[in-house]
């Protein structure tokens, strides 16, 4: 993986960082890499086209977090809650079918949303105002570039020094 920030033009750390992915395999180890610095508490939202890799990278997050189980697309479930090794819960959410924020609340999307959890939603600018403030959210958006390879940027006001920085996610 490409990390496309030279040393030589340093960003203003509040802006969003990106990479470059050649496959699956390194869009879930970035996962995995993220996934290590988030503390309880973190809601991650993935928003990208279908088949560019959200799924993908959100079993990577859920490697590092020491799931062991299969972890597959809430598509139709919606949403699916795994155990952390050490108390509190892993949601992994797919907000494609829902209409928004109303349809959210409506299956208690709020109980989400948990100091204890950890929790990735998989189309999460769709549930608009039923979203934490924006400042809590770390946003994920995975392009698909003309060559097949996807650029994943991470955006959010508290990655300050890079988002694989254990420091840098709380
Ligand atoms: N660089 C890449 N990163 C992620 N997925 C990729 C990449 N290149 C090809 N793919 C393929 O794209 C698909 C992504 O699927 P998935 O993660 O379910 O997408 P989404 O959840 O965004 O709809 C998989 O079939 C995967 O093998
Ligand atoms: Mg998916």
């Amino acid at each position: 993986m490409t990390k496309e920030n030279s040393p030589q033009q340093p960003r203003p750390s509040n802006e969003a960082k990106t990479w470059m992915s050649a496959s699956s395999d390194e869009t879930e180890a970035f996962g995995v890499q993220f996934g290590a610095a988030l503390k309880r508490g973190a809601v991650v939202s993935l928003d990208a086209p279908l088949g560019a890799g959200k799924t993908v990278f959100a079993r990577g997050i859920a490697r590092a977090l020491g799931i062991d189980e299969p972890v597959t697309s809430p598509t139709y479930t919606i949403a699916n809650e795994y155990e952390l090794p050490g108390g509190g819960r892993f949601y992994h959410i797919d907000a494609y079918r829902l209409s928004g924020a109303e349809d959210f609340e409506a299956i208690g999307g709020g109980e989400f949303f948990d100091d204890n959890a950890i929790t990735v939603i998989e189309w999460g600018s769709r549930l608009g105002a039923a979203l934490p403030p924006q400042k809590k959210i770390i946003t994920v958006e995975i392009s698909i570039q003309p060559d097949g390879r996807r650029e994943i940027r991470v955006s959010n006001e508290q990655v300050a020094g890079g988002p694989c920085r254990a420091s840098a996610i709380k």
